[in-house]
């Protein structure tokens, strides 16, 4: 099968190829079905979320022989150089790498002379935060008197390093992570056309392992498959990733929760004995945590969530036989404690105390809140009616 890239095969080629990004694509093409196109775009956000692919397919837009249209042929030398990146007319460079305000001089003759064939010249600068401030500036005049037919597209994924003074000039379009349910099902695509036999589990292992990312779901799949050959199964994405089972997570929360020490102990020892980084063990927990005291607060939590969870039943009912406070009180300890964790020398016996110490606080709490209770006793009866007033 030899070393797989499959970010760079399944790069999208048109709009509707595009994952999760359909409030910018509709917008797009919409501006461009219309002919109000502003001359300068800036995309801003996630890695590996479809900046660079939407600024290609907006450049075929463009400039293709049947266009301007949202939908470019791919099949005239326009997309197709587009495609393979060798356009005269579509130049793309990579500010990290060319950062100085001679670079923009050059650039800025570059546009002075019309395009080499095609409708537009199009100049796409990728993580365009790099500039100098001089480049900057440089950047700026051209974009206050832009040249007729040349279309500035800004890529970053930094959009807080972007001066407001390019900002104002551009037309921004934010890349938002993409659903993991429609990160899974892209990956679906790709397995079954390369007619692959992987689990469904094994994808949605994958894609909670992307961040929402499409370009680092890919990179993870081509790991998989570089040590695993045509068969890829949940376990292997498990073992090769060392992702933590939500059940696990559970497990840990509700020993907490319900202050099993035994069940602690013993679920920290099998994660050591399966050979899992308990560092990476403590992020998972600790966003389980946070997610879980999420979908406690919030009626519809699948927009909150950082991923969805399985044992659907056993994770709800745990969620309702405790109290928010209970959540906030683990949150809390996991949240503060983790600098600890991570420095301590003996990461097993750090999570262990931790853990515990969490069960004993919550032994303690009962005593708290009647110590609290009788401290608050003179000033709550002060402000109870006013808070009577206001409901
Ligand atoms: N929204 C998306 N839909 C489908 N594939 C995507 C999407 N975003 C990224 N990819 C995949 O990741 C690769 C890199 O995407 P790219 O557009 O270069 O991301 P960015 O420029 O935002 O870092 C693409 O070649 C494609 O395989
Ligand atoms: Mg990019
Ligand atoms: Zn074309």
């Amino acid at each position: 099968m030899g070393s797989r890239v499959t970010a760079l095969t399944w790069r999208p080629q048109t709009f509707d190829e595009l994952v999760g990004q359909d409030v910018i694509t509709r917008t797009l093409k919409n501006a461009i079905t219309s002919g109000r196109l502003h001359h300068a775009f800036l995309f801003s956000g996630l890695r590996g979320s479809g900046k660079t692919s939407t600024a290609r397919i907006l450049a075929k837009a463009l400039n293709c022989e049947t266009g301007p249209t949202p939908t470019p042929c791919l099949t005239c030398s326009s997309c197709t150089e587009i495609r393979d990146g060798n356009s005269l007319d579509v130049v793309e460079i990579d500010a990290a790498s060319n950062n100085s305000v001679d670079n923009i001089r050059e650039l800025r003759e570059w546009i002075r002379y019309n395009s080499a064939r095609d409708r537009n010249k199009i100049y796409i600068i990728d993580e365009v935060h790099m500039l100098s401030t001089s480049a900057f500036n440089a950047l700026l005049k051209t974009l206050e008197e832009p040249p007729e037919n040349v279309i500035f597209i800004l890529a970053t994924t930094e959009l807080h390093k972007i001066p407001a003074t390019i900002l104002s000039r551009t037309q921004q379009f934010d890349f938002r992570q993409i659903p993991l349910f429609k990160i899974e099902q892209r990956l679906q695509e790709i397995v079954e056309s390369e007619g692959l036999d992987v689990e469904a589990e094994a994808i949605a292992l994958i894609s909670q392992a992307s961040g929402g990312s499409m370009r680092d779901a890919l990179s993870v799949f081509d790991q998989v498959v570089a040590a695993t050959g045509e068969r890829m199964t949940r376990l292997d994405v498990q073992s090769i990733l060392g992702v933590v089972e939500d059940a696990n997570l559970l497990d840990l929360l509700e020993g907490v929760l319900k202050a099993s020490a035994a069940q602690v102990l013993s679920r920290i020892s099998d994660l050591v004995h399966f050979g899992h980084d308990l560092k990476q063990v403590y992020d998972a927990l600790t966003a389980f945590v946070r997610d879980s005291l999420v979908m406690k607060s919030v009626e519809d939590a699948s927009e909150l969530v950082q991923r969805s969870y399985g044992h659907g039943t056993r994770h709800q009912d745990l969620l309702d036989q405790f109290s928010r406070g209970d959540l906030v009180r683990v949150l809390d300890v996991l949240v503060t404690q983790e600098p600890i964790f991570r420095h301590a020398f003996e990461p097993r016996f750090a999570l262990e105390l931790i853990l515990l110490k969490l069960i004993e606080i919550r032994k303690l709490a009962p005593l708290e809140e009647v110590l609290a209770q009788i401290q608050e006793l003179p000033t709550a009866a002060v402000v109870e009616p006013a808070k009577k007033k206001l409901t």
